[in-house]
């Protein structure tokens, strides 16, 4: 059979796009031409948002018509609620957001549900990104015995994210910030997530299959799960003893051939992901939030000096979000789903691509099993 192996198809050209290219020659990261740390520094989640859904950056009417469509949509259908209140304890956040928009599907039209134009797959994604806080924070509230906070209508898309999670009204360093952890996790080219999501999408399948399908994918540890894993290890590490013991704890799991999550990455492995550059600097502004802040930022740079010498290996975007996102407060089981909620819109954009496009994957192996076996 024709057709060269390349295991995890390392290099493998998947599509052919417009929505965004990792430019590893230059260090950026194109979204619909802009450079992508770019927009996280000057527009805001929704606006980046409504550039890869819509292909342009909105006008001023535009941004109002858009954020209307998210408020009207925010609201969770009441048995959602219920859902959420009888899923065991132990499951986690993603699961259940994942199972949260599934749900969901039930509730589009059938023929609304399997349509799969353009101007469809927009409506239903716009629905998506709208209830996905909503679900991931009450998620996490009904899991850990806290009252729901409803989404509130009032509110623009973070500013609700946030009521949803604290509960209160957050301060203005505190959305800056998370406003740019979203956009800088908002699209990357062709992760696993977003591939899977257009592999689901190329059997013409629903937009929430593919989101759903991507959930799964993006929840694992070496993909969106980093996050999380990142910021147990730094606090074990502080719970060891701190920056002195770094350099024994790092070393221990390399010799021991372990991954330090939060480090690597099959594209940006031999530079350092523009997104972790970016958010980095915004540390030390928030590192005095909490009284272990200072501790952890001398953990999280003394792992990246290990790592840095020992495997020329530099930190992704998990790693700095993770430390940021514990300075702002917010649980550790919701920074997987804050990552998942933000690449909500880049997978809008994918969905709606392959649809316009489609050619099913279906892809040849090779095949190394036994033959001409009989029962
Ligand atoms: N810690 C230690 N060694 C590493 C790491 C790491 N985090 N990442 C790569 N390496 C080493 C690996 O051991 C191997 O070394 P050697 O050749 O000496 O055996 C070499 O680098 C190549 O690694 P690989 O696993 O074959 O490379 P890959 O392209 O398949 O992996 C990766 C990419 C992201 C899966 C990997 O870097 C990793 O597991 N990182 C930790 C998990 C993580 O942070 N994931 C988030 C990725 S970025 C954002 C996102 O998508 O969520």
């Amino acid at each position: 059979m024709e057709g060269e192996y390349s295991p995890g198809l390392e290099n493998v050209i998947a599509a052919s796009t417009k929505i965004s290219y990792l430019d590893t020659e230059n260090g950026k990261i194109l979204v619909r031409g802009y450079d992508l740390v770019e927009l996280a520094q000057k527009v805001s989640y929704a606006d980046a948002s409504y550039l890869l859904i819509n292909e342009k950056l909105p006008t001023e009417a535009e941004r109002s018509s858009f954020t209307s469509m998210l408020k009207n949509a925010y609201a969770l259908p009441g048995e959602l609620y219920s859902v959420l209140g009888s899923m065991p304890r132990g499951t986690s956040v993603m699961d259940a957001l994942r199972t949260g928009i599934s749900f969901l599907a039930g509730y589009e039209d059938a023929g609304m549900l399997h349509d799969s134009s353009r101007r469809a797959n927009v409506e239903k994604g716009v629905r998506i990104l709208a209830k996905a806080p909503a679900i991931a924070a009450n998620a996490y509230r009904a899991l850990n015995g806290l009252p729901f906070v409803k989404p509130k209508g009032s509110l623009d898309y973070l500013d609700n994210f946030l009521w949803m999670i604290y509960g209160t009204e957050p301060d203005a360093k505190s959305r800056e910030i998370f406003d740019t952890i979203l956009t800088c996790y908002i699209e990357h080219e062709m992760p696993n997530s977003t591939f899977a999501a257009r592999v689901i999408s190329s059997t013409f399948s629903d937009i929430y299959g593919a989101v759903v399908g991507a959930a799964a994918s993006l929840e694992g540890p070496l993909h969106g799960g980093a996050n999380e894993m990142a910021i147990r290890m730094l606090l074990e590490i502080q719970k060891l003893g701190g920056a002195s013991v770094t350099e024994e704890y790092v070393m221990g799991k390399l010799a021991r051939k372990e991954k330090i999550m939060g480090f690597g990455h099959r594209v940006w492995m031999d530079r350092q992901d523009p997104r972790a550059r970016l958010l980095e600097g915004y540390i030390p502004n928030v590192v005095a939030n909490r009284p272990d802040g200072r501790e952890l930022y001398a953990i999280y740079e003394a792992v990246a000096k290990v790592l840095l010498r020992e495997k020329k290996i530099y930190s992704n975007v998990d790693y700095p979000t993770s430390l940021l996102l514990y300075l702002l407060g917010i649980p550790i089981p919701l920074y997987t789903p804050v990552f998942f909620c933000s690449r909500i819109s880049g997978l809008v954009a994918h969905v709606a691509e392959q649809h316009e496009n489609n050619r099913l994957f279906r892809p040849r192996v090779i095949y190394e099993g036994p033959g001409n076996l009989h029962p």
